[in-house]
């Protein structure tokens, strides 16, 4: 039931990914082998050397300097910054993280580098500081699979008032090296040279997906595909190929059974 649905919920897409000129199958193809890979995962018990790099003491940040974005408020706490009719893009970075589910431990100590960067920026008066916001993918999942984002990258958002095309850079952190000085100095946009501009089907303003308000019924559809097991799976795919099968095998024979019927008799022309 879930995958007809989430079937029936994709055919739409492909339609509004292929206007936006991009390789529909290639985005699928990385989302399946994304979750192809993730059957079966477990998280891993970090050993004391991986605790040394990884790990964090988990401190929450006080006095709104971080806001946690959810499925609900996404939208509104990014724009919630943007004064109306204002043409200077204003700034939000947004860390994406993780926790045992889906980033192993991983990624608590760029988190809290993160953190630790949000408090330092909003106790900064002289210079201008981006709105700092996290994405947990472990409490957010539907959130993270229609905007399609790993944990360990950061997001940076350039905001005009709506409806304007918002420019995203993305980059993925060094989980085992990051610092909160790597990532304050993300304020000179010389040191984001190399972040990649995201010109993705899940791109979550500009795409068709986002337009139509589809990024969240795909997020839904993909977050439930992954976690059909494998024999499920297995079982699905067998299933059609079988009914496909039967179905040729059905029109065979009526073929064979018209070719075999004696030939109706030639009207006669006189
Ligand atoms: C970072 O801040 C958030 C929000 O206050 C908090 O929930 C999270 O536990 C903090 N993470 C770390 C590693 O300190
Ligand atoms: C991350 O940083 C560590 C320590 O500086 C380094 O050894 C490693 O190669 C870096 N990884 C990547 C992918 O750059
Ligand atoms: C960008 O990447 C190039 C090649 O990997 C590297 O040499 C350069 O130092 C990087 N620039 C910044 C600002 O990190």
């Amino acid at each position: 039931m879930r995958l007809s649905t989430s079937i029936l919920m994709a055919m739409p897409l492909a339609a509004y990914a292929a206007e936006e000129g991009k390789s529909v199958i290639d985005e699928y193809k990385a989302k399946f082998d994304g979750f192809l890979g993730s059957f079966g995962a477990k998280p891993v018990q970090l050993t004391p050397e991986q605790q040394a790099r990884y790990g964090a003491e988990e401190k929450p940040v006080e006095g709104g300097a971080l806001t946690e974005l959810t499925l609900g408020n996404w939208k509104e706490t990014l724009y919630s910054s943007i004064p109306e009719g204002s043409t200077t893009p204003e700034d939000w970075w947004v860390f994406v993280t993780g926790r045992g589910k889906s980033c192993n431990g991983f990624c608590l100590k760029a988190e809290s580098a993160f953190n630790q960067t949000a408090e330092t920026f909003a106790a900064q008066t002289e210079t201008d500081t981006p709105n700092m916001a996290l994405i947990n993918c472990d409490n957010e999942p539907i959130l993270c699979s229609s905007w399609s984002c790993g944990p360990g990258s950061l997001w940076v958002f350039d905001l005009l008032p709506a409806p304007a095309d918002v420019d995203v850079h993305l980059t993925r952190v060094n989980l085992s090296s990051i610092t909160p000085e790597t990532f304050a100095g993300y304020l000179d946009p010389a040191a984001r040279a190399n972040f990649t501009q995201l010109e993705s089907v899940f791109h979550p303003f500009n795409s068709n997906l986002a337009k139509y308000d589809l990024a969240v019924p795909f997020g839904y559809a993909i977050h439930y595909i992954s976690k059909i097991p494998n024999w499920a799976f297995m079982f699905g795919l067998s299933a059609i190929s079988r009914t496909m099968m039967t179905n040729r095998m059905q029109n065979h024979e009526a073929r064979r059974q018209r070719a075999a019927a004696p030939p109706a008799t030639p009207a006669v022309k006189i």
